[in-house]
């Protein structure tokens, strides 16, 4: 599979929070040629195609319309928005049984249109819905990746950027695990600029406190909740992760990213999809990046990994 030498196209299916923001988001970065929306609501998605084509004068030059599943046959990249969010109270993985339900159709039909591109998946609990996705559509592991906690990383490093008072881009380190409440941060590679945390901490912020630190990732880690209660749901933030997601595949830019990705021995873990750092490039997952954590963060990833194994079991045993 390459990616086509014509024009981009990406498919998305669920025009609900996610799917419109992150067309919206595509569009405002300029990332592909060709967007195509496909939701069962089709009055909605009607609405959506005329309000963005109204903006692209003001975006770029990007061809959009509501489409059909035979759009995917030219499809670079499909992504699957659609299903039911967390509601308040609402764990993730409470979704399971709904949203696994409706994958097996939506794959079905995306493969009925002999779709040979890559999918994207963002709907929760993401990381058990990217492995539905690689076992109905057949396709190599490569071409199906979960945004995995791409978000909680960006989490993080904003939380450590506000706490240091520094620019976002100079804070480094990882969330992985689950998309959920297993999520773990990765302290012992965390770093600002090119100093380790503590070092830095003990530098330039020495009434810092690791309590102040533990706090930051109580807060990434339960984030969606708190945005939720407020606002019913959360979509600008992992819209936006998945259009740097797709401009990565489409310009073939080599990004590590700590998306959900199917592990094969890597951290010693088999048969499950996972947030892991990974090399993404127009191929999909150029390889899992295999950093050096501490102890306690492989035990936290052990878990994380059981709890996800576990919820698997009804879906896929
Ligand atoms: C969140 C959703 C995308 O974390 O799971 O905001």
């Amino acid at each position: 599979m390459t990616i086509s030498k014509g024009p981009s196209r990406v498919v998305v299916i669920g025009t609900g929070y996610v799917g419109s923001s992150y067309a919206f988001s595509l569009i405002n970065q300029n990332i592909t040629d060709e967007l195509v929306l496909i939701d069962l609501n089709k009055e909605k998605t009607e609405g959506d195609v005329m309000d963005l084509n109204h903006g692209v004068p003001f975006g770029a030059p990007t061809k959009v319309w509501a489409g059909t599943y035979e759009d995917c046959k030219e499809a670079d990249i499909v992504v699957i928005t659609a299903g039911a969010n967390q509601q308040p109270g609402e764990t993730r993985l409470d979704l399971i049984e709904k949203n696994a339900a409706i994958f097996k159709s939506i794959v079905d039909s995306v493969m009925g249109a002999s779709f040979d591109g890559l999918f994207l998946i963002a709907t929760n609990p993401v990381d058990v819905l990217s492995y539905a996705v690689w076992k109905y559509s057949g396709l190599p592991m490569e071409r199906v990746i979960g945004s995995g906690t791409i978000l909680d990383t960006a989490r993080f490093r904003f939380m450590l950027s506000e706490y240091f008072e520094l620019d976002v881009r100079n804070v480094h380190g990882y969330i992985m695990g689950e998309h959920g409440d297993t999520a773990l941060p990765v302290w012992s590679q965390t770093r600002i600029g090119s100093e380790h945390i503590d070092r830095y901490m003990t530098k330039y912020k020495p009434e810092g406190t690791q309590q102040d630190l533990d706090n930051i990732f109580v807060n990434v880690r339960d984030a969606a909740y708190h945005i939720i209660e407020r606002k019913g749901a959360t979509h600008y933030a992992i819209a936006m992760g998945l259009a740097r997601l797709t401009k990565t595949i489409l310009r073939n830019e080599h990004s590590i990213l700590t998306v959900s990705t199917l592990l094969q021995g890597e951290y010693g873990l088999h048969d499950l999809y996972i947030g892991v750092p990974a090399v993404v490039s127009r191929k999909g997952i150029e390889r899992v990046v295999e950093i050096d954590l501490s102890e306690t963060e492989e035990k936290q990833l052990r878990h994380s990994a059981e709890v996800l194994k576990q919820a698997m079991k009804p879906v896929f045993n």
